[in-house]
């Protein structure tokens, strides 16, 4: 089967074509298309994402992705098509500029070929995410086709698993840290679609307190590359300590996380300091250590206490070099019967394709009924992986 995906969660307009050969989770995937639109220069002067103005430009961008995907698939066909004006306008009423567009492309190219929309529905920014849930809808009523809507954390497990064609064979129980711009979660799964959250942060996501860092330090928005990059510096150089991190929660009895305390810390050692190149680069990577040593920390009590057989690293924040190194060499060293899995760092931050796979899971025969109708499928910001078990 061949599905489109739309993810609009955050800062990434991006969209895909996907075809799917099997069933959900040994199918052999191809991705024919691939389209994304990064914010990220629209966000920066603002020192971070605004949801309106990301709103605008999914809005804006979402034709122009589609056009893309559809075209490196082979799939953007001369032709017309007869769509209910109406019924699309009013899906459409709140999203600005986007029906005219659509109303354009459809003018211009006939009905690609296409089985089925997937999109992110939720967590993330609920305006954005409903601009793509309208779009999906528009596009499902244009072209008369199921549409699904997909738990984007979920989409992050299964990119960590996806080797370009197929998911790994997971063994279970599998633990998945998931470490975002917007969640930092320890997830225990006893198969696929059968989630139960283990540990979360109690206050910033890990890839929040990133982007905070980076703020105190003057460096530009997303701040989670540019930390890793001055880390690298001071790593090479082996500069001395800048400052000595508390190690937040190392010792409590739970598998929760807390990153504010720390980014509190490194405030208190900047504040009114003229920070050099240098000093910059030994703070970064002091912060880069102490959240890379807690993290494989609380980890390691949850593989221990849940008898995990595979590890399972998703999110943004799992493009980290330094996140990545330590968690394979720790693991294979320690722990050599662990499978361990991470992201493509292609597929490490946010994208289309993650939500594709995840929307063939949910519309695998078995899981036929999770597939919502156009009235019920909503946008949800706090959407939880909890709520997709399915038995
Ligand atoms: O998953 P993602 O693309 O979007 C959300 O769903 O939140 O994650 C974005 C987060 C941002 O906070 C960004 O700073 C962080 O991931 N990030 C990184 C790196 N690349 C992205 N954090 C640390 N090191 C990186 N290399
Ligand atoms: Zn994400």
């Amino acid at each position: 089967m061949k599905i489109l995906s739309i993810e609009t969660s955050c800062d990434e307009t991006a969209v895909s074509l996907i075809e799917a050969t099997g069933d959900f989770p040994d199918a052999e995937y191809k991705v024919l298309g691939n389209a994304l639109f990064s914010q990220i220069d629209i966000h920066r002067e603002y020192g971070g994402v605004f949801p309106a103005v990301a709103k605008r430009e999914h809005a804006k961008t979402l034709v122009p992705m589609l056009e893309k995907a559809l075209k490196d698939a082979g799939e953007l066909k001369d032709g017309q098509q007869d769509i209910d004006r109406e019924v699309i306008q009013s899906v459409l009423e709140r999203e600005e500029g986007l029906f005219e567009q659509l109303i354009t492309f459809t003018a211009k190219y006939g009905k690609p070929n296409i089985d089925l929309i997937a999109v992110t529905a939720g967590p993330g920014l609920e305006p954005t995410l409903w601009v793509g849930v309208n779009f999906a809808k528009a596009l499902a009523l244009a072209w008369n086709l199921p549409v699904v809507g997909v738990n984007h954390m979920e989409g992050h497990v299964v990119a960590s698993v996806f080797d370009g064609q197929k998911l790994a064979s997971l063994q279970f129980p599998s633990l998945a840290l998931l470490i975002s711009g917007g969640h930092t979660e320890l997830i225990k799964m006893e198969g696929w679609q059968n989630y139960v959250k283990v540990g979360q942060t109690r206050d910033d996501a890990v890839g929040e307190a990133f982007d905070k860092v980076a703020r105190l330090l003057g460096l530009p928005y997303p701040g989670g590359p540019e930390i890793s990059r001055l880390a690298a510096i001071a790593r090479e150089a082996n500069l001395p300590e800048f400052h000595k991190l508390p190690r937040p929660m190392l010792d409590s009895d739970d598998l929760d996380f807390s990153f504010s305390g720390l980014k509190t810390a490194v405030r208190y050692a900047v504040q009114d300091k003229e920070l050099s190149e240098t000093d910059k680069q030994a703070v970064a990577r002091d912060f880069e250590d102490t959240v890379a040593y807690v993290l494989l920390k609380k980890t390691e009590k949850a593989i221990s206490e849940l008898g995990a057989k595979s590890l399972i690293l998703g999110g943004g924040v799992s493009a980290n070099r330094h996140i990545r190194n330590t968690f394979a060499e720790y693991f294979a060293h320690e722990y050599p019967d662990l499978n361990v899995y991470l992201p493509d760092p292609k597929l490490s931050t946010d994208n289309s394709v993650m939500i594709a796979l995840a929307g063939h899971a949910r519309a695998s025969a078995a899981l036929a009924p999770a597939i919502e109708t156009l009235s019920t499928i909503r946008a949800n910001g706090n959407r939880s992986l909890s709520e997709e078990a399915l038995s």
